[in-house]
């Protein structure tokens, strides 16, 4: 079981939402691929004060706020092929019955209980405090930096010092329990201050599930929100066949809510008698030039940008740079679109692009599209590359980085590898050996490996590029059956020598976005951010293609390179005849 934080309705989504949910779809997308049952979760937070007032404000139900923002989320999931297996929402009668049968189960245990809490109340994180942490903070929110209220009031408690120790060696001990490991210290030193009871139930409001047996109260937001995860999956029902999803192998969050998942989460499990999730992870945040990003600063990334970007770039290119350049460990990341440009022109345009499309290209031209054979031969004209180890070696690298959700570093492996294809090709020089009939099986020998070695580069990505891959596997076979796991894919010498190849262009070069997701004037384009060539004239207008125009100009040009690479000049046959082409594709 793999799960995103259930979102909060009261909020509008932003690229934090879409991040978090953005990993934990390609961690699942890569555990399916490894042939596991996955069972992704997701849903929306509807209960507490702040969505009874906004309700208020609007002078409509909270139920009918919650019910047209859950949409909007459940909207953004879809829009963003996010391939979670359930919605759940807290305000589900199915989510409702079972927290009730959870907490009753607790009231039986002693594990909740009824007291008076005296101390102050971050309204913004509906979080308690007590007056040493609340000083510590100032009395003001650590989040919103907003003053604490004091409060005195009649609650249910749960017996979270009852479970300081195990948490502690829980923490202490389990280094894969909470990741990253800066997380983790974090905990520690505030679980080592002591763990005090926390309340548990609220009577300042109505917007919440009721307390069984004391209706007066309604159950904590966070208590109930926390129960999504084993709620969606029946753990409080008999027989419910999905409880053989508990535990589950991994929550992702951000770090502002790892106290929770962390700590409150394990003991309410420990108090329940269930199996703790096998890991929490807590990455950065998303920040723009510097900054957190607030309601009050009003500069989210939010759903109008983000749609441009996915929209401008494809789903898959903007996931890459999410996936690349998002803050999936301790350190935050600035979200900058001089990078989405950077990133997606230098490792999608002009590494896996490019190379896909040279290879294939040639493949069709030298070989009608019929794959040569392997041969191994390393000795005779590989010069050293001994492809299969290569591959070997950085798809196990990939795995190990999914795995730990090291994601640009899955990446990094199959970028590696392209960039060796492209190197091959400039130092084995296919295009002189197209001219010599005498060395037509070498030719072939070299295609196949670089081909074989674009295969096992797009099956490493093809948790974060789902769409382009499927192109792909359209032009290049990558896999027999598509049940085939990725275990098998990523084996050395999966293409078979006969398959039909076809020409490929997957990533059309793009113009750069500016932060607010419109297209830049072309005045405006810094150099650096361009992965245009230099225009001679600045008054010259730019033919504008369609894109499938534009993706085969791409690949001409890329081929009339590679060919000049190989020492050809335009007196070349085949360079004018390639040129003629351009010429005609841009006419
Ligand atoms: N409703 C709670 C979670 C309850 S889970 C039992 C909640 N919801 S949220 O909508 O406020 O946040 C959802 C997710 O977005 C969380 O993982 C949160 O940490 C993440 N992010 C919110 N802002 C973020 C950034 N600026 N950057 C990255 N992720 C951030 O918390």
């Amino acid at each position: 079981m793999v799960t995103t934080p259930i979102y909060y309705v009261n909020d509008k989504p932003h690229i934090g939402h879409v991040y978090t949910s953005t990993v934990a779809d390609i961690y699942a997308r890569y555990k399916r691929l490894q042939n596991m049952d996955v069972f992704f979760l997701t849903g929306t937070d509807e209960h507490g004060l702040k969505v009874e007032q906004s309700a208020e404000k609007r002078q409509i139900p909270p139920q009918a706020l919650a019910d047209e923002n859950s949409l909007v989320f459940q909207e953004v999931m879809k829009a963003n092929e996010i391939s979670f297996d359930d919605f759940i929402r807290t305000t589900d009668e199915r989510h409702t019955t079972q927290v009730q049968a959870f907490v009753e189960k607790l009231l039986k245990s002693g594990d909740v209980y009824l007291g008076k809490f005296e101390g102050w109340y971050d309204e913004g994180q509906e979080e308690y405090y007590t007056e040493t942490k609340a000083k510590e903070c100032n009395y003001e929110s650590p989040i919103s930096g907003k003053p604490m209220v004091r409060m005195e009031e009649e609650n249910y408690y749960f017996k979270l010092s009852k479970y300081e120790s195990k948490v502690k060696e829980l923490l202490a001990t389990n280094d894969s329990f909470l990741t990253p490991k800066e997380r983790k210290n974090e905990l520690l030193q505030r679980v080592n201050d002591g763990l005090n009871d926390v309340p548990i139930s609220r009577t300042n409001f109505t917007w919440g599930i009721p307390m069984p047996g004391d209706e007066q109260h309604v159950i904590y937001v966070w208590i109930d929100a926390l129960m999504n995860y084993i709620t969606a999956i029946g753990m409080a029902k008999d027989g419910e066949a999905k409880q053989k999803y508990w535990p589950a192998s991994m929550h992702v969050m951000a770090k502002e809510i790892s106290w929770f998942h962390a700590v409150i989460w394990p003991a309410v499990l420990m108090a329940l008698d269930l199996p703790l999730p096998m890991r929490v992870h807590a990455h950065g945040f998303w920040i723009r030039e510097g900054r957190k990003m607030s309601k009050s600063l009003g500069n989210f990334v939010d759903l109008t940008v983000l749609n441009k970007f996915s929209t401008h770039y494809g789903l898959d290119g903007f996931r890459y740079y999410l996936a690349t350049e998002g803050p999936i460990g301790a350190q935050d990341a600035n979200f900058a679109s001089s990078r989405v440009q950077e990133v997606y022109g230098t490792d999608l345009v002009n590494t896996f692009g490019n190379s896909t499309s040279r290879t294939t290209a040639m493949c069709v031209k030298y070989f009608d599209g019929v794959l040569p054979e392997k041969s191994d031969d390393t000795s005779k004209i590989f010069k050293g590359y001994d492809w299969k180890s290569i591959c070997e070696k950085e798809a196990a690298e990939a795995v190990r980085a999914y795995e730990n959700l090291e994601l640009n570093k899955a990446t990094q492996a199959a970028m590696r590898i392209i960039t060796k294809v492209d190197l091959f090709i400039t130092e084995t020089e296919p295009f002189r050996m197209a001219k010599d009939p005498n060395e037509q099986e070498n030719l072939g020998a070299v295609l196949y490996q670089c081909l074989e070695a674009l295969r096992i580069s797009a099956c490493i990505l093809e948790p974060i590029l789902p769409n382009k891959i499927k192109e792909m596997h359209a032009g290049l076979p990558l896999y027999a059956n598509v049940s085939d796991s990725m275990g098998k894919r990523l084996v050395w010498g999966g293409l078979k020598p006969g398959t039909t190849v076809s020409k490929l262009a997957l990533f059309p070069r793009l113009d750069p976005l500016d932060e607010n997701g419109e297209i830049m004037k072309e005045e405006a384009q810094a150099p650096a951010t361009s992965n245009k060539p230099a225009k001679k004239s600045k008054t010259k207008v730019e033919k504008v293609y369609s894109p499938e125009t534009q993706a085969k100009i791409d690949a001409q040009g890329a081929l009339i390179r590679s060919m000049k690479e190989s020492g050809k000049t335009n007196d070349d046959a085949e360079v004018a005849e390639a040129v003629k082409i351009l010429k005609e594709l841009k006419a």
